[in-house]
């Protein structure tokens, strides 16, 4: 029998996830809650939620039982590949310059570190850069979930969470375990300490400014607003002088936080702690801040298939958005009026000029992405719209790209997040921009489309069960 929730016991429970770990519930999850505290109830024999949420108390036991059942543990090794490469080949060599001969040890904060894969990959990373033993390095893995972290301990991991470790990691730094499984080297858990630690809730486990390297991707999706902005603020100060601070592929600080700068580094982006303006090239070079180069100038798309125009081709040239600068405004009007031309592939390259010119220009990813996916290119489309949702999140065209691109590849449960983003953002986005993808009709019929389409993605994950739903995003 499907688990429901009456909305007192819904608004009783949202409450308290809120203040006791910052988890956002919206109504599109409240069957996802009502299944889960279904499950704790006949686990606890209790029959009253009331009872139930008033008997949660202190920290630890059934608390601790609920917070594991409703925070999403998913990670692997080596998540998210060009962010891996941004701190090998940019950050990490960076940072060892900076510290070099400093006596307090580089210290990296993986913060929401789950069942330890993040933590333990970053050790990896580390002796990579550094050797074993100079500079003095540390990770420390923070989480809220008790038995994620016991798993962490235990350091043994199968499976798919190893899929991304190249053969020559795993020789290096792992040893054969029970059955299938892989341990982790005793030289890699030596750098890694494994704490308790709630982000909402707990005082920062660091002192002010004694972080290098701050590691927290795809915890605050689940946090509010103004949660997260709370968070970002406490990570602030934690964070040392120029410190750097990576985030999930959908997490941004836009509108969120100016007190750090955005840097491109190939094909991640990274926030580097201080804001943009207040730094001149001159001061940049005495901090030792390395240029950062993008390398999405050097990919070419493949050659385009014979595919029909689709109805949302007609794109005039659309401002862009007022607070970035535009380094390429040619190659992005170029593209533009390719793409309107049904010249695909055209568009395409010139839209990845424009983007390797000012490649933290949101439209420039639009464009390049739409005529990606039109000429059924949509993973290389995806990688450009999540760029550009990213650096705009309130673009909601891009959005209803992403959402398309990603129902075509059978992502469903991902596509649904994106049309419902789309839904939210299109009356909010530029009237010009809008326009230009509409080509007449109003912005209240896509919002309508996009919520039908919302609507079927979710029912088409639902149907296809827990595979779809729980692939990864990155
Ligand atoms: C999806 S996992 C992300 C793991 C890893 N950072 C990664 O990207 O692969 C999210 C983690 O955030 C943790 N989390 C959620 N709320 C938290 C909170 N208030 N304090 C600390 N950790 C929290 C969850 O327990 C979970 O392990």
């Amino acid at each position: 029998m499907r688990a429901t929730l009456q909305d007192e016991d819904y608004d009783l429970l949202r409450d308290y996830l809120a203040s006791t770990a910052g988890l956002v519930f919206a109504e599109h999850r409240r069957d996802t809650l009502a299944a889960i505290v279904a499950d704790r109830l006949a686990a606890t024999g209790m029959a009253d939620l009331r009872a139930y949420v008033a008997s949660l108390g202190e920290p630890g036991g059934e608390r601790e039982r609920l917070l594991d059942a409703v925070t999403v543990q998913e990670t692997q090794f080596f998540r998210n590949l060009p962010q891996m490469d941004a701190l090998r080949s940019t950050v990490l060599p960076e940072l060892a310059r900076r510290t070099a001969g400093r006596r307090r040890p580089l210290t990296v904060w993986s913060a929401g570190c789950s069942t330890g894969e993040e933590a333990y990959t970053l050790a990896m990373l580390l002796i990579e850069t550094y050797g074993r033993t100079s500079p003095p390095v540390r990770v420390i893995g923070t989480d809220v979930s008790a038995s994620a972290l016991r798993t962490a301990q235990h350091a043994t991991y199968s499976g798919r969470t190893l899929a991304a470790v190249p053969p020559t990691t795993r020789e290096r730094f792992f040893r054969p375990g029970p059955g299938r499984a892989l341990v982790v080297g005793d030289d890699v858990r030596a750098l890694v300490e494994l704490r308790a630690h709630n982000l909402v809730t707990d005082p920062p486990p660091f002192g002010p400014g004694e972080v290098d390297l701050l590691v927290c991707r795809n915890v605050t999706i689940y946090f509010s607003r103004p949660t997260t902005r709370r968070l970002i603020g406490r990570f602030h100060d934690a964070l040392g002088e120029d410190g750097y601070l990576l985030l999930g592929h959908s997490e941004t600080l836009w509108q969120l936080s100016d007190a750090f700068t955005l840097l491109p580094v190939g094909d991640a982006f990274i926030y580097r702690k201080g804001a943009a303006a207040a730094r001149t090239p001159r001061q940049a070079a005495a901090a030792g801040i390395a240029l950062v180069t993008p390398r999405g100038a050097r990919r070419r798309p493949r050659p385009a298939r014979a595919v029909p125009r689709p109805a949302t081709a007609s794109l005039a040239p659309a401002p862009v958005s007022p607070h970035r600068a535009v380094a390429a405004p040619g190659l992005l009007d170029a593209a533009r009026r390719a793409l309107s031309a049904g010249d695909y592939a055209d568009a395409a390259r010139l839209a990845q000029a424009a983007c390797a010119g000012e490649p933290l220009l949101a439209e420039a990813y639009v464009v390049l992405g739409h005529a990606l996916s039109t000429m059924a290119l949509d993973e290389a489309a995806l990688d450009a719209l999540r760029k550009a949702v990213y650096l705009e999140p309130g673009h909601g065209i891009a959005h209803f790209l992403l959402g398309g691109a990603l129902a075509r590849l059978g992502q469903h449960s991902l596509a649904a997040v994106s049309y419902r983003a789309a839904a939210a953002t299109l009356p909010g986005t530029r009237p010009a921009t809008v326009e230009a993808y509409l080509g007449g009709r109003a912005v209240a019929d896509l919002v309508e489309v996009c919520e039908r389409l919302a609507r079927s993605s979710a029912e088409l994950s639902a149907a296809e069960g827990p595979v779809s739903r729980g692939r990864s995003a990155s």
